[in-house]
């Protein structure tokens, strides 16, 4: 299995490009099962995730074409309406699966994703709505099983904001008969950028990036070219590196606007942030301050950072009070950060993080992909090595995030 060391102690310096957003390109791959003609989108990330939804379109007979950041959809041919469990367990977003082929072909039998490292992560809202649509749900032998003539229009309101389940129920809506308006919906901007490229295929959808979604059906949905949203998250890690390691980073291809909460608190931790249309620049010149935070929907704090800003915590000056609201079981970093030297207590869902002077390296272990993050910037700031297990988790969300970072200046090296 492979380890990543890091050497750490030194800032970062110098300038990186953003990859296009995991958790927008996988809904967007999703959708191309919406319609019988092609699917062309560029500024796909090179990750894990991406290579099992595409591989995932391919068991149910969609051919795929990669060349570089392009992928082209063809789901003219689909001899499968099934999602097994092999490939979604390993990835939960495989779900995302289940509006699409329920709108187009009447029918789906999805895997139920099972276990999570960071929380339960039922798929209830999914379904309820679909049901509210007219389909016919059943869970049989662990999958979910779906049939509807033809989808209708309903008005949904969800328990919770939910952003897959939000993605989910406004795919299968574009096909439905009539209108449907999902209430409480996720405000996600990777919620926005699957609904630019629905619409770019002909749907008709308002409000998406409000609370408030509403869909008018369409009999059929054409071909479509769209270019993936940067990816927020991956940004924010690289600034919370830079902010953790006193360092001075230029990011290039972002979206400033849509990072909002995470530029707050690293302005609030001391940094000097300058920001252009797709461009980031962050200073930090003096051992950050800890800050305060909680995780919420967007445009809150996204829990996707929640790790990342905790490692930079856990060296600043003072005591931060970082408390989780999505995920109940986030924290599975802070076991490993303390391996590092951390001072973090728990209770419920609160890290208390008090400052220290220094990290000191050691052997730690990912758990799941943002937990993995926060350990890397951890690693970057400790004196002497780190040893990062379980590194798979990272390769599901970051590209070449070893390479990026050393051309950050970063000891990194990858090793089996
Ligand atoms: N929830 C339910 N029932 C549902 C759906 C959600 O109870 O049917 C609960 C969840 O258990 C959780 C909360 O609602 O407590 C919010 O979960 P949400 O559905 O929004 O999460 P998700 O759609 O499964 C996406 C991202 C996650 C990100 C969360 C929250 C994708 C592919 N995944 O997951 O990304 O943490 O939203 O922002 O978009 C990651 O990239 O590392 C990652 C985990």
């Amino acid at each position: 299995m492979e380890r990543l060391r890091v050497d750490g102690g030194g800032p970062l310096r110098g300038s990186v490009a953003v990859s296009g957003a995991k958790n927008a390109a996988l809904p967007i791959l999703a959708a191309g099962l919406l319609t019988a003609e092609t699917l062309e989108l560029s500024n796909v990330p090179a990750l894990l995730d991406v290579s099992t939804m595409l591989a995932l379109l391919g068991r149910m007979g969609v051919r795929t074409r990669r060349e570089g950041a392009k992928v082209a959809i063809d789901a003219s041919q689909v001899d499968s309406l099934e999602a097994p469990y092999d490939l979604v367990r390993t990835m939960r977003a495989s779900i995302l699966v289940l509006g699409p082929l329920l709108a187009r072909f009447g029918q789906a039998r999805v895997s139920l994703p099972g276990g999570c490292a960071i929380g339960q992560r039922p798929v209830d809202q999914h379904i309820r709505g679909l049901q509210a649509m007219g389909a016919q749900i059943s869970i049989e032998h662990g999958y979910v099983v779906a049939t509807a003539s033809r989808l209708r229009g309903a008005r949904i309101v969800t328990d919770m904001v939910t952003v897959t389940g939000t993605e989910n129920l406004m795919m299968a809506a574009t096909l439905a008969e009539g209108e449907t308006v999902i209430e409480n919906a996720a405000r996600e901007p990777e919620v926005v950028d699957l609904a630019d490229a629905l619409v770019a295929m002909g749907a008709r959808i308002e409000g998406a990036g409000s609370d408030r979604v509403v869909i008018q059906g369409v009999a059929r949905l054409g071909g479509a070219s769209h270019r993936v949203m940067p990816d927020r998250i991956e940004a924010g890690t690289f600034l919370c590196a830079a902010a953790a390691t006193t360092g001075e980073v230029t990011l290039s291809c972002v979206l400033p606007d849509t990072m909002d909460a995470t530029l707050d608190k690293l302005r609030e931790a001391g940094a000097t942030i300058e920001v252009g249309a797709d461009w980031i620049r962050i200073a930090m010149t003096r051992r950050p301050k800890a800050v305060n935070l909680r995780t919420a929907p967007y445009p809150g704090f996204a829990t996707d950072m929640q790790a990342q800003l905790m490692a930079m915590n856990t060296v600043a000056e003072g005591t931060g009070v970082v408390t989780e609201t999505i995920f109940e079981n986030r924290f599975m970093h802070v076991l490993e950060l303390q391996r590092l030297g951390a001072d973090i207590a728990i209770e419920g869902n609160t890290a208390v993080v008090r400052g220290v002077a220094g990290l000191s390296g050691a052997s730690v272990m990912a758990t799941d992909l943002r937990a993995s993050a926060g350990l890397v910037i951890a690693a970057l700031v400790a004196e002497g090595y780190t040893e990062i297990d379980r590194i798979y988790h990272l390769d599901r969300g970051y590209e070449r995030i070893q390479e990026k970072l050393a051309g950050l200046g970063a000891r990194i090296h990858r090793v089996t």
